[in-house]
């Protein structure tokens, strides 16, 4: 059935269906493209019916959601340990891990329903590379250490950093996916940058690819 607010189809089951097609230029960002589809498959059947992903968000997903995470891969080294702060239903954490089988990644996730949605797609889609912690970023201080804190609308830097760098090993980095306000946020931040000594440099990702490119915050300690 065709849907009136013109964001998606119904299968006429009730289950939202993208009208966005998975892009051409998917291919060269994904090892295996069917794992992506299944994860985007998941994300608008389960994720949507558990209010993970919001109906209007169907028929973006692709655009919105998944190139935005996926065209930070080269920002990426090899084999690195990447934590994902607040992954909600895996963005970008599981769109990284399977873009990247060599990376080993950890979603941090304090919300019993997300925490569960993401362990469930993490089984279901076989995704060896992929640890899921149902905890707050500040739970892990002092605990574990990643080369790579990721985190996507998550929290202003200013309440982020806090909770991200204590858990970057030392000559890590965290890589903050924001939106347009990312310059913004680095001015309002200078302050706690200088008590952290990091350096903040806002980078963009995908152009050509993600429409508009993705605005990532690249934090590094300046020592
Ligand atoms: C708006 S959602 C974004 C989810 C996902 N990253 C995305 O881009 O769709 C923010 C997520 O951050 C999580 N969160 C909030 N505070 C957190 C903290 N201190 N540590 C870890 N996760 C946190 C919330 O539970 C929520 O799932």
């Amino acid at each position: 059935m065709p849907s009136t607010d013109g964001q998606g189809d119904t299968d006429g089951q009730g289950a939202w269906v993208p009208r966005e097609t998975a892009p051409a230029k998917l291919s060269g960002l994904f090892p295996d493209d069917q794992l992506i589809r299944r994860y985007v498959d998941l994300l608008v059947s389960t994720g949507v019916a558990r209010g993970l992903l919001g109906p209007r968000e169907v028929d973006k997903v692709w655009s919105r959601h998944v190139l935005n995470c996926a065209v930070i891969v080269p920002a990426l080294g090899p084999d690195v340990r990447v934590c994902d702060v607040g992954s909600g239903a895996g963005l970008p954490g599981i769109v990284l891990a399977i873009a990247r089988p060599d990376l080993q990644v950890c979603l941090v996730e304090p919300l019993q329903r997300r925490s569960a949605f993401l362990t469930e797609a993490v089984d279901q889609l076989g995704l060896l590379n992929v640890e899921v912690v149902r905890a707050r970023a500040e739970a892990l201080h002092g605990v574990r250490r990643f080369d790579v804190v990721t985190s996507r609308a998550v929290a202003p830097l200013e309440r982020l950093l806090p909770w991200c760098w204590p858990l970057v090993t030392p000559g890590g980095v965290v890589l903050a996916i924001k939106g347009s306000s990312a310059g913004a946020e680095v001015a309002r931040s200078s302050a706690l940058l200088r008590q952290l000594r990091v350096s903040a440099t806002v980078e963009q990702w995908g152009f050509g690819v993600a429409t508009p490119a993705t605005s990532v915050v690249r934090i590094q300690s300046v020592e």
